[in-house]
């Protein structure tokens, strides 16, 4: 109901009767009032004059679902948001949720995660109402061996979407790093939930660096407000990403992962670099000349001899000329 009457004061520019929002929704105006209430002790500002009636001043800047879906537009990411003040992570909301059975493309997101995670064991720091962190449950029809290229149409859709609302010359660092020159921006952590062969659903979580303070993440991090030194509408943030995934995630259903991988390529940092890739299996050092038609990187070695890596951390060298 109070998003009903959020969208009903959003609809007009000054007042609404009471009498009249109570007619449309078929509530007493006595629980108009008590849900006007419980908005403001949300954090809408929202006027009440008598005889004029009431009138929205401004909302506040909580990933709210009514406030994420305004005028949103998708056609499957985010047509379903679920939202948490606090959560343990929101992967583990997500698989919950993918487990019962929700439609594809439903989002989960939170204001504060107490043990947000991150690739390779990390831990996610997440400053309360300072970042989107959200994760969203998916159902393409993929083999399991193309899960990793479903992480690079992440990647490519964030960094579009953040350069989009910040300016900022957003890169993905492979395979899905997005950063600001060396800083490290934003993240994303896919999960499986598969057969041996088929990919039941997959999980992608995503953490941004909006608000946040340098001091309050960890080194070799950075925020749109610190390198952009303003502040930035989360929701509005979370609303340009949903809606490069949505394009990203419909257009690869159509067109297969080819524009994917090239549009990646152009927004790739990693390309062309000297790199130091360390997983498991120690230390690889090359120059990272391509991905994989999987979305593996491609690193030719000093001796010539080209390997490809599925995962592991890159840093990049330092070029000796
Ligand atoms: C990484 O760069 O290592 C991936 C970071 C992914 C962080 C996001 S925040 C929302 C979702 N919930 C989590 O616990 N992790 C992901």
């Amino acid at each position: 109901m109070q998003e009903r009457i959020i969208s009903h004061l959003r609809e007009k520019e000054g007042f609404i009767s009471g009498e009249e929002i109570s007619r449309q929704l078929r509530v007493s105006r006595a629980g108009i009032w008590k849900h006007i209430r419980e908005l403001r002790r949300q954090g809408y500002r929202i006027e009440a004059l008598p005889h004029e009636g009431y009138r929205l001043v401004s909302v506040p800047d909580k990933l709210f679902p009514g406030e994420i879906a305004y005028r949103l537009n998708t056609v499957l990411i985010g047509k379903e948001i679920i939202y948490k003040k606090e959560v343990t992570s929101t992967m583990d909301e997500a698989f919950v949720l993918g487990t019962a059975g929700c439609p594809d493309g439903t989002v989960i997101c939170a204001e504060n995660q107490t043990k947000g995670r991150g690739r390779m064991g990390r831990s996610w720091v997440s400053p309360k109402g300072k970042g989107v962190y959200f994760s969203a449950v998916l159902r393409p029809r993929l083999d399991l061996s193309d899960a990793p290229k479903m992480t690079l149409l992440f990647a490519a859709a964030v960094c579009e979407a953040l350069r989009e609302v910040s300016n900022l010359p957003v890169k993905i660092k492979w395979p899905n790093d997005l950063m600001v020159e060396n800083k490290k921006i934003a993240g994303i952590l896919t999960e499986l939930n598969a057969e041996i062969d088929r990919i039941r659903f997959m999980v992608v979580g995503l953490g941004i660096n909006i608000n946040s303070a340098l001091t309050q993440l960890p080194s070799q991090s950075a925020s749109l407000k610190s390198e952009t030194k303003k502040s930035f509408s989360r929701v509005l943030v979370m609303q340009k990403v949903l809606r490069a995934l949505d394009e990203w995630y419909i257009r690869m259903q159509k067109e297969g992962f080819v524009p994917v991988m090239d549009r990646w390529k152009e927004l790739s940092m990693t390309l062309g670099q000297r790199v130091r890739l360390s997983d498991a299996d120690g230390v690889l050092d090359g120059v990272a000349v391509d991905l994989s038609p999987e979305g593996g990187l491609i690193i030719e070695q000093d001796d010539g001899a080209r390997v490809k890596r599925m995962s592991g951390d890159v840093s990049l060298r330092l070029q000796v000329s």
